[in-house]
């Protein structure tokens, strides 16, 4: 079966945090290529399951069953290798609701908490809303790619870091962690006792010739200190049905953040969510294989386009995810500059860099999870009043 990624579908009217959201602040002629959800349609069958569900019309409590936990046993099985127990499966809704319940729970107002910056920065916020102290590992772009520096991360973490939180995919630079790299943060977080919370949620969106490891893999030791966060949010475009799958190994911690999740009054999914889920898992291969071509010719469209009508900018290569972080230093290290360029001359909305932290200014972050039509739309009208453009 072929499924139609080109067709267009208005968002607005839907209470959209990413098209409602900026018409209601910047006016109804912009094009939106900012928050990390697709304008596209989650797959038929789970939009099919979805209607079947508000036909029925009793929208009562639910809970998740084992078929979910079965669903995501299998799952974490294909997609990435990774064959787990039933019990290591615990429900959240959000991972950000998930990852607050966690820094809550374990570590104390004023612990240290490490993240490689720039980073998404809901997660990064829920560090200092909970009165943790935020320790920004910052990346290094070495020849277009983001590395770790091992040896400032190291020296930071001597200084005491109660936990690490990884990224992995990384959002926004889109690197993918290989083995090697992953085994050296969970070293580091064994020498100096770091628990590590590993956040996957764009784990199924890995480019050619990259490879994602779930960190709790590596080894027993590493899993004992390690929780991972699954969704299919990102994956089937369910951001708002709110079902996230969070792995604990380690059988005191997952009791402590299941007494976090009781605390915050947090057991039920929504109605819609769990046989969306299944669905998705079990029945959508196809139009996730897809999908990520779909993507990945998105990320050729772009490549072309901005080689062609704004050579300036250089778009760090993507290894995942289906965002782009680009590099607009040389149009201004200034990002009221670059607010002026594209959001109020082109009329478009993208998220600019420094909503990732102070490192990011000078780069902007594009969502190619799009119809190709809204993608040249929104270029053509950077180019057209692209700053160096008569020079
Ligand atoms: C890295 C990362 N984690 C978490 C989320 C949000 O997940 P949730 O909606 O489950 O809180 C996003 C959304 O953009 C993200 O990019």
């Amino acid at each position: 079966m072929s499924y139609n990624f080109d067709q267009v579908i208005s968002r607005l009217g839907t209470n959209s945090a990413k098209w409602d959201g900026v018409v209601d602040s910047l006016g109804e002629d912009m094009v939106v290529i900012s928050v990390a959800d697709m304008d596209l349609q989650a797959p038929p069958q789970v939009v099919e399951k979805v209607s079947e569900m508000a036909r029925h019309g009793i929208y009562g409590y639910t809970d998740p069953f084992p078929p979910y936990y079965q669903t995501v046993q299998k799952w974490l099985d294909r997609a990435y290798g990774w064959s787990v127990p039933q019990e290591w499966i615990v429900f959240s809704p959000r991972i950000i609701q998930a990852v607050s319940i966690m820094i809550q729970r374990f570590t104390e107002p004023g612990d240290r908490i490490l993240m490689h910056t720039p980073a998404y920065q809901p997660i990064a916020n829920a560090v200092e809303l909970n009165d943790r102290e935020l320790v920004e590992s910052r990346l290094q772009l070495k020849d277009g790619l983001y590395e770790i520096d091992f040896e400032a991360m190291e020296q930071q973490m001597q200084a005491g870091v109660k936990m690490v939180l990884l990224i992995s995919p990384h959002n926004p630079t889109g690197r993918v962690w290989t083995k090697c790299e992953l085994e050296r943060i969970a070293e580091l977080c064994i020498t100096y006792d770091a628990l590590i919370v590993s956040d996957d949620i764009h784990a199924d969106f890995i480019h050619e010739g990259h490879e994602h490891t779930i960190i709790a893999t590596l080894s027993e030791h590493i899993a004992e200190r390690s929780i991972i966060c699954t969704s299919p949010g990102k994956t089937f475009n369910l951001a708002s049905l709110e079902i996230a799958n969070i792995v604990i190994p380690n059988k005191h911690l997952r009791e402590r953040f299941q007494q976090g999740l009781r605390q915050a009054g947090i057991h039920n999914p929504t109605f819609f969510a769990p046989p969306a889920l299944e669905v998705a898992y079990t029945e959508c291969d196809d139009w996730l294989n897809e999908l990520r071509n779909y993507i990945t010719d998105n990320i050729s469209f772009t490549e072309d386009f901005f080689a062609e009508h704004m050579p300036a900018l250089e778009i760090v290569k993507a290894e995942g995810t289906y965002l782009l972080w680009v590099d607009c230093r040389s149009i201004s290290h200034h990002e009221s500059d670059l607010i002026e360029w594209i959001q109020t001359k082109s009329r478009v909305s993208v998220s600019f860099g420094t909503s990732f932290g102070a490192d990011g200014e000078g780069f902007i972050r594009l969502n190619i999870g799009a119809p190709r039509a809204v993608l040249q739309e929104a270029f053509e009208r950077m180019a057209r009043n692209y700053p160096l453009r008569s020079r």
